[in-house]
Formats: C-alpha cells, sequence, structure tokens
C-alpha cells in the first residue's frame, strides 16, 4: 500500500517538474523528451457499462474549464465513441486515424473553450491496435500533454489492455460505481484485476447517481474496506454525484450538465469533484501552473 501511494506521490512530483521543465525551455515535446506525461492523466473506469463514466469525463473537464483550465479528454471507448456526442460535434479525425498515423495535433477537437477532445472514431477496436499503433497514440499523447492541466481519458467498461497499458505509463485511474449491487460487484472485480495484474496504482472512487450522500458513502466504504481487507488495496473515495433527472435531459440534448442545468444537484457535484482532484493533486506535489494553466 505504501507503495502505491509512493507512487502517484512520485508521479505528481514528476509532472510538477515536467511543468517546470516546459515553462523553462517553452517545449510542447517536453513530456516525450523527458520521456514521462507532462500532466496528471486520469483513466476514468468502470467494471460495469453504463455507469457515468462519460459523462463524469466530460463534465468534470468543463468544471476544471471553468476554472481556466486546459483539459484533454481523450475518448478511448474506440468502437462506441461517446464524447463527441455529448459535446455534439463531429470529429473529422480521430483516435482511430492517430492509431493509423494521422498528427495527434491535427485530430484534436476544441469543443469548448479550454477543452480538446480526441474523439474516439468507430469501427476499430483496440483489441486490434498493434505496437506500432500504440506507439503512435502514445508518443502522441506525451507530446500534446505538457498544453494541458490535466488528461482525462474515458475508457471502455470492463478489463481491457487498454487500460492496462495506460496505467502501466502512470495514469491514475478513477473508478465509477452506482449503488447498484451489480455495478458494486463488478466496480470489486475491476480493483481485483488491478491487484492481479500489480499495476501498483491507488485507485480513486467515485460513487455516481447516489440519492443521498448517506447512500454513496455506504456503497464507497463496501468497496473501500473490501479492497483493504481481501485485497490489500488502498482505494480513496474521492466523492459522489446525485442521481439527477437533469442529466438524463442534458444528455437527450446534446449539451454537457454543466451547461446545461449548472446549478442541477450532478453538476455541483462534478464540480465539487473537480476541487477535490485539484486540492489531492496539489497535496501529492502538483501545481496547476505551466502550459496547462489557460489563465
Ligand atoms: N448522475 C446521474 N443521474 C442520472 N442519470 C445518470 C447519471 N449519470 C449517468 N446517468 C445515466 O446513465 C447514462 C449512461 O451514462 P454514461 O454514458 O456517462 O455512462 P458510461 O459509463 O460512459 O457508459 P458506457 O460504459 O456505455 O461507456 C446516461 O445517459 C444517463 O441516462
Ligand atoms: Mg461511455
Amino acid at each position: 500500500m505504501a507503495d502505491q501511494a509512493s507512487r502517484l506521490r512520485e508521479q505528481m512530483s514528476l509532472w510538477l517538474k515536467a511543468q517546470q521543465l516546459g515553462r523553462e525551455v517553452g517545449a510542447q515535446d517536453v513530456g516525450r523528451e523527458a520521456g514521462f506525461l507532462s500532466a496528471p492523466v486520469f483513466a476514468i473506469m468502470s467494471g460495469k457499462g453504463g455507469v457515468g463514466k462519460s459523462n463524469l469525463c466530460v463534465n468534470l473537464a468543463l468544471a476544471f474549464a471553468e476554472d481556466v483550465m486546459r483539459v484533454l479528454v481523450i475518448d478511448a471507448d474506440a468502437g462506441f465513441a461517446d464524447v463527441e456526442i455529448l459535446f455534439d460535434s463531429t470529429p473529422i479525425l480521430t483516435l482511430c486515424d492517430v492509431v493509423a498515423g494521422a498528427s495527434i495535433e491535427e485530430a484534436l477537437l476544441a469543443p469548448r473553450p479550454h477543452v480538446d477532445v480526441l474523439a474516439g472514431g468507430s469501427g476499430r477496436f483496440f483489441d486490434e491496435i498493434g505496437e506500432d499503433g500504440w506507439g503512435r497514440l502514445w508518443d502522441g499523447i506525451a507530446r500534446v500533454s505538457a498544453r494541458y492541466a490535466w488528461v482525462l481519458v474515458d475508457c471502455a467498461p470492463g478489463v481491457h489492455a487498454l487500460a492496462e497499458r495506460i496505467l502501466r505509463q502512470g495514469a491514475n485511474p478513477i473508478c465509477v460505481v452506482t449503488p447498484e449491487p451489480t455495478a458494486i460487484t463488478d466496480g470489486y472485480a475491476l480493483l481485483k484485476w488491478m491487484r492481479v495484474k500489480e499495476l501498483g496504482v491507488e485507485p480513486w472512487l467515485v460513487v455516481n447517481r447516489a440519492k443521498s450522500k448517506t447512500e454513496a458513502d455506504d456503497t464507497a466504504a463496501r468497496l473501500v474496506d473490501a479492497a483493504a481487507k481481501f485485497l490489500h488495496m488502498r482505494v480513496i473515495y474521492a466523492g459522489w454525484i446525485r442521481d439527477d433527472p437533469a442529466l438524463v435531459k442534458s444528455v437527450m440534448a446534446r449539451r454537457p450538465l454543466l451547461q446545461h442545468v449548472p446549478g442541477s444537484p450532478a453538476a455541483v457535484g462534478y464540480r465539487q469533484l473537480a476541487r477535490w482532484i485539484q486540492k489531492r493533486a496539489h497535496s501529492l506535489g502538483r501545481g496547476v501552473g505551466g502550459e496547462g494553466a489557460a489563465r
């Protein structure tokens, strides 16, 4: 457990160093040259599908952008791309094209101020991506990461090679569950997979669609306790989002909740979570200045 915490702390301090270096030399390529990512990368994951990952990514990105921080959202659920739909934007190039050799810079969409998106595309699946394609994608992400304060990767549900790759490259998992027993069981299975694979991560946990704080806290406690007891794994409860009919309406309107109904309970929850992430990152030794700060 100490290893997991120190690994995250080490990453945060590397990111800080990379941002400082980026400021000093003015290099966009600093992440790649230094051999690591120059912004914190979060993999938004779940065991069960449909628990709210894509909406979390999109609205967290907007919450960071409201605080004038630049964010990159990567839709890594290739074949079932959702992020572009939630932003109601139409990509010309996607992650699949980057895998095939297109430049990531050309593929990026800018659906909102301070928010860039690498759309997922469709018709190609991650199991089909070979070492070369993966290398091209990761090189691109590392290269552009210096421009952002945060990188959020919207992952496909369940366990897959892509998640394993990005976690091994230093991304931090944010696991999303709902209070439903199936989502909790699948969430536990996801944590177990991380343990069995010895990924050395300290996952953060978000409870989505809770009816009350008590329900969210109880759900989180079950997973945090089970992970500690049976997996000897530290899971950090990051926060919760209320089950909110306004979110369903925002999806139907193809307009992210933070813009569609900015004062709704779930919107408030997304903002609180964004603040928690900033505070936690600061306490782990990472600032939010450098290229990522759009101020
Ligand atoms: N906080 C919430 N309140 C109410 N409904 C929600 C909430 N979060 C998600 N939903 C509902 O769940 C649906 C699925 O959300 P979303 O697409 O974000 O899930 P996902 O985890 O990305 O799904 P997938 O695993 O298929 O990628 C939304 O369209 C909405 O109807
Ligand atoms: Mg999704």
